[in-house]
């Protein structure tokens, strides 16, 4: 198995790629249902963000370090470039929900705590007033993950379909 990104995502991006996706979903749903699911749901909800925050560090270290295969041939500069921002904003939104999300906590004087393990940094004092200002940061900021993840899956999807490119395989299978 290929382990860098020469040629194509190698074995470490596409495992961290999938495997972010996967728990994306389920913690959308533990976020969005909390109200409706067992007394405890939240501590789950919050022990995977910071999962999924510890592993979003992992990634893009990984990814700067492995870099990333060169463009298919025949897709115009301007798509790379739409790409690339769309990567980017991926990334600032894949720290920055969870980030909101500690914060909230904190503001709420709720110490978060990792699957009842240890407990993480107070990162700032209690405050009712940023308490709420935060939670509503934390939803805009999902459905914004939400917004720019769908457009990515649009864009994936019309090479796979119309243009019948390697898109999509490459970070299936790598090839
Ligand atoms: C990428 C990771 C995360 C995603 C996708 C996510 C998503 C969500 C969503 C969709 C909601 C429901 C928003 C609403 O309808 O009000 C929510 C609520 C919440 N999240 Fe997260 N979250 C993430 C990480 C975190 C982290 C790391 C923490 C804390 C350390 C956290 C703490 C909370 C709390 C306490 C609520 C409940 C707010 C309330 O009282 O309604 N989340 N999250
Ligand atoms: C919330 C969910 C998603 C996030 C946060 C996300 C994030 C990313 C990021 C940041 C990249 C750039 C590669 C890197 O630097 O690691 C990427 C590439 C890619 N993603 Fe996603 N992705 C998501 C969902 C999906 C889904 C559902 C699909 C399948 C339809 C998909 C297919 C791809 C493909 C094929 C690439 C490679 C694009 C290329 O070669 O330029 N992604 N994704």
């Amino acid at each position: 198995m290929t382990l860098k990104n020469t040629g194509t995502w190698g074995g470490v991006s596409r495992s961290f790629h999938w495997l972010i996706v996967a728990l994306l979903l389920v913690q959308g749903t533990l976020g969005l249902f909390h109200d409706d699911l067992p007394r405890g749901t939240i501590r789950l909800h919050v022990s995977l963000g910071i999962t999924i925050l510890a592993l979003a560090v992992a990634r893009l270290a990984w990814r700067l370090y492995a870099g990333r295969p060169a463009p298919l041939a025949g897709i115009p500069a301007w798509q790379l470039r739409l790409a690339g921002f769309g990567h980017f904003l991926l990334y600032l939104l894949l720290f920055a929900v969870p980030i909101t999300g500690w914060l909230m906590s904190d503001y709420g004087d709720h110490p978060v705590r990792w699957f009842g393990l240890f407990e993480l940094p107070h990162l700032v004092a209690p405050d009712d007033a940023a308490h709420e200002i935060m939670e509503g940061r934390h939803e805009q900021l999902f459905w914004a993950l939400v917004v720019v993840a769908l457009l990515h899956v649009l864009a994936v999807v019309h090479h796979h379909l119309f243009r019948r490119n390697a898109t999509l395989t490459r970070m299936l299978r790598g090839s």
